[in-house]
């Protein structure tokens, strides 16, 4: 089936196995309990040995997440999935599992969002895990880092924020592969609509599924689907560590995926409209979008995206704009939320200076090309022409 159609049916209406014929909800309901009762005592002592399929206790497992966790698994055409409390936490567990039994060394885009630099640099290396960053867009430097470090790990996103720069995944999936790493990618930005790392090789993804995946600003979860070797890994882990997202957010999140390809469909077109005004306003220094064919990563863009699917996120540099310029131009919005997170119904501005980037040096972040006049719009799905507007009469 094509992805818009699993999005809607796959985990969803699974009958009661203790009651043959009865009725089987359309949807799978909020199981809100903690642990499981049995018939008997064997039967217990039989679904917790792993010898009859059930559930005993939330913490492994409950049928509100395992129906997200065969969903996810579904659009991503992974062999599992597993659901957790946000998108650091199942980070995080993705990185232990792919380390599991493999060298403490990663190596990372350097690139990545904040949080994520700062699980690698203020958690994982004082646990004596090698850390390594490199430009994920320049293959040769990959190759080169993972010839010299031999990593157990390699960590990208599919779309880096805020600049928008794109790896060529699947040449990077054959490096790590290679080399007997680990591939572990983050498709937030993505989606499995426009990307679907597994495919192209990747071992792990991860998302934050508070981003698009759920889209209403409602909902903090995140979500790891693996191949067949890391989700088992993955699922021993969960059990011990217990990142476990609640059965209510579960319920939110596949509530929200069944309309995330509609919705990513707007979005995209949204933002390709946006991006082209900005384009050519005159308060606008630059814009970074992937439909650019000045893009410094276009050739990858064509390789590894569909035509016409470019992602909701349009970075702008507001011409000869500091810091001030920029609240100016924020706060004059009237639609436009100012607001962290990304990939909800509306559309949503940050800047970075103050929010991913508020610990980087302004030299450092210059050399970034995180200039002061940058700010990432997450473009929403309201009517394109009402987005325009305020934008217009807030950079006037
Ligand atoms: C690309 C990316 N990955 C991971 C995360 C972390 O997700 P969460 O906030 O759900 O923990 C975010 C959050 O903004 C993100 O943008």
């Amino acid at each position: 089936m094509k992805i818009e159609t699993k999005a809607i049916h796959a985990g969803d209406r699974k009958a009661d196995p203790a009651r043959p014929g009865a009725f089987i909800p359309v949807t799978t309901p909020i199981y809100a309990a903690a642990s499981f009762i049995y018939e008997s005592t064997a039967q217990l002592d039989r679904v917790l040995g792993g010898e009859e399929e059930g559930y005993c206790y939330s913490r492994y497992d409950n049928p509100t997440n395992a129906a997200l966790e065969e969903l996810m698994a579904s659009l991503e055409n992974g062999h599992g999935a597993l659901a957790c409390s946000s998108g650091m936490t199942a980070i995080h567990i993705a990185l232990l599992a792919a380390l599991s039994d493999r060298r403490k060394s990663i190596v990372a885009a350097s690139a990545l969002y904040g949080a994520t630099t700062s699980l690698l640099g203020k958690v994982l290396e004082p646990l004596g895990i090698e850390v390594q960053f490199v430009d994920i867009c320049d293959l040769e430097q990959v190759r080169r880092k993972i010839e010299e470090h031999k990593p157990g790990c390699v960590l990208m996103e599919t779309i880096s924020n805020p600049l928008l720069r794109v790896g060529q995944m699947d040449r990077i999936a054959e490096l790590a592969r290679a080399s007997g790493a680990a591939l572990v990618v983050d498709n937030t930005f993505a989606t499995p609509l426009l990307v679907r790392p597994l495919e192209l090789g990747a071992h792990m993804v991860v998302h934050s599924v508070t981003k698009f995946l759920a889209g209403h600003g409602d909902v903090l979860g995140g979500i790891i689907v693996s191949d067949e070797e890391h989700h088992a890994i993955t699922r021993n882990l969960c059990r011990t560590a217990g990142p476990v997202l609640g059965p209510f957010e579960s319920y939110l999140t596949m509530r929200g995926i069944k309309t995330f390809a509609v919705r990513m469909e707007r979005h995209c077109a949204n933002a390709c409209r946006v991006a082209s005004w900005l384009g050519s306003h005159p308060r606008v220094a630059k814009v970074h979008y992937l439909a650019d064919p000045a893009h410094p990563d276009a050739a990858t863009i064509r390789r590894l995206l569909p035509e016409g699917l470019y992602g909701a996120i349009v970075t702008v540099e507001v011409k000869d704009a500091g810091k001030e310029d920029v609240f100016r131009f924020m706060d004059r919005l009237k639609l436009v939320v100012r607001a962290t997170s990304l990939g909800d119904v509306h559309s949503v501005i940050l800047y970075p200076v103050i929010a991913s980037h508020r610990d980087v040096a302004p030299k450092q972040r210059e050399r970034m090309g995180i200039h002061d006049g940058l700010v990432r719009l997450c473009v929403g799905i309201e009517a394109v022409d009402d987005i325009i507007a305020d934008l217009e009469q807030a950079l006037a």
